[in-house]
């Protein structure tokens, strides 16, 4: 394990930038926000101080509203090495932080658990204690944002614009809402994709993809950035399930917060019972004995069975029925928990299951370590065990890439990718 260790945190290393970590120097050069909450979770085991730097300088850029832009814009970077860059998003600067240019979506928050697992892992509790306490009002107003600005459907889920704000980009689970979308293939000529430039193109999402994703940011962009109306007049608002699980999640983590710094914790772990019994209510499909999005637009389920219907397993309030399926599912030839590999994006068995197109088929560490953490959660120690030794043996065999061949483990996507690094330094832990 020491090699491996070093080699994570080589690539941490080489990844800090000034007051941010970048999730890949060359795919994604700015401070990406979900990306900083996992990687901050490694960060604590080599440099804690980083670790808080890097949650820091991201809540420096929330927005007035509440919400945290999903990239905050590096201005030493050039308009030319990303795009959708600045100039694209267009939106009003956040204040507190050098540039301010940011997106104007959001990305699942992690931030809360990142913060708790920072806490726990510091020696230093006094110091971490003046963090918290300063982290805390910010992340319950993102908290409150997503809860009244988001509700879209008016039941107590948090609804998403765009695939993006999911982070599971490209997943199938979307293909059925994205069709409500138009395909304005003139889009890409006159905004040219960097990422295929920099990465293979079978690995990315596809241009048709792709097309739809610039629509979709410029339509929200265009109707400067508000909720309200929505349903009348963006055409992608769905209810994920492992957006709105990390939800729940992070409600639990600010309530053990709350208590560190001395406030009252009832009200969190009340929000969190109450967002776990309404994604049972509306998003858990018998038929399937998993979670599946809400597309809010049409009242309809999507069928595709994809890892994040699997990742409402970290909630340690699920009701047994719906523990016992997931992890019937997990054990699935479609999942493979308790493999050698870890969980693919994607069902191995689904027809147009894609090895190496980013998250319609390949194993992405963020996911397994959240599945990993829920089953330990539920005392499920032997599949926790499994899990944590496939994904430690894929980052070893392949690298800390971005992502791997579910079928041969190849690393694929981004070389030295932080969050990858950062939770296999975790996982050593
Ligand atoms: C990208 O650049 O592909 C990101 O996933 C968008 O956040």
């Amino acid at each position: 394990e020491e090699e491996l260790r070093d080699q994570a945190i080589e690539v941490l290393d080489a990844n800090w930038e000034r007051d941010h970590s970048v999730p890949s120097r060359a795919l994604y050069p700015h401070q990406w926000s979900w990306d900083s909450a996992f990687t901050a979770i490694g960060l604590a085991h080599h440099r804690p101080e980083r670790a808080w730097r890097d949650l820091r300088s991201l809540f420096s850029a929330q927005w007035y509203d509440g919400r945290v832009p999903h990239i905050v814009f590096d201005p030493d970077v050039s308009e030319r090495d990303y795009f959708p860059g600045p100039a694209f998003w267009d939106a009003p600067a956040s204040p507190g932080r050098l540039g301010g240019l940011t997106t104007g979506i959001v990305q699942p928050p992690v931030h809360p658990v990142a913060a708790r697992e920072i806490f726990l892992n510091c020696l230093d509790r006094d110091a971490a204690r003046l963090e918290l306490e300063w982290l805390y009002p910010r992340l319950v107003k993102q908290q409150t944002y997503l809860c009244e600005g988001r509700d879209v459907g008016g039941d107590g889920l948090v609804s998403i614009v765009h695939p993006w704000e999911s982070g599971l980009d490209n997943s199938p689970c979307w293909d059925g809402a994205l069709e409500a979308v138009p395909v304005d293939l003139s889009l890409l000529r006159r905004h040219r994709r960097q990422d295929t430039k920099r990465a293979v193109h079978a690995h990315r999402p596809t241009d048709t993809d792709y097309a739809r994703y610039i629509l979709l940011a410029a339509n929200y962009r265009d109707g400067g950035y508000l909720d309200e109306g929505l349903i009348e007049h963006h055409p992608f608002i769905v209810e994920c399930p492992s957006f709105n699980s990390i939800m729940a999640l992070a409600e639990l983590a600010l309530a053990d917060i709350a208590e560190a710094i001395g406030i009252d914790a009832a009200p969190h772990r009340d929000k969190a019972e109450h967002i776990t019994k309404v994604l049972v209510e509306r998003l858990f499909s018998p038929e399937t004995g998993m979670f599946h999005p809400r597309d809010v637009r049409t009242g309809e389920l999507s069928t595709a069975r994809c890892v994040g219907g699997l990742v409402p397993l970290i909630l340690p309030g699920l009701p047994e029925a719906q523990r016992l399926s997931l992890l019937e599912v997990g054990r699935s030839v479609g999942f493979g928990l308790n493999r050698e590999i870890p969980l693919p994006s994607y069902d191995r068995t689904a027809p147009d299951f894609d090895r190496l197109r980013y998250w319609r088929g390949p194993v992405w560490i963020n996911v397994n370590w959240l599945i990993w953490q829920g089953l330990r959660s539920h005392g499920h120690e032997r599949e926790a065990a499994d899990l944590r030794a496939a994904m430690l043996g894929i980052i070893r065999r392949g690298g800390c890439h971005e992502y791997f061949d579910p079928v041969d483990g190849t690393g694929i996507g981004a070389v030295a990718f932080s969050w990858t690094a950062a939770l296999a330094l975790d996982l050593m832990a």
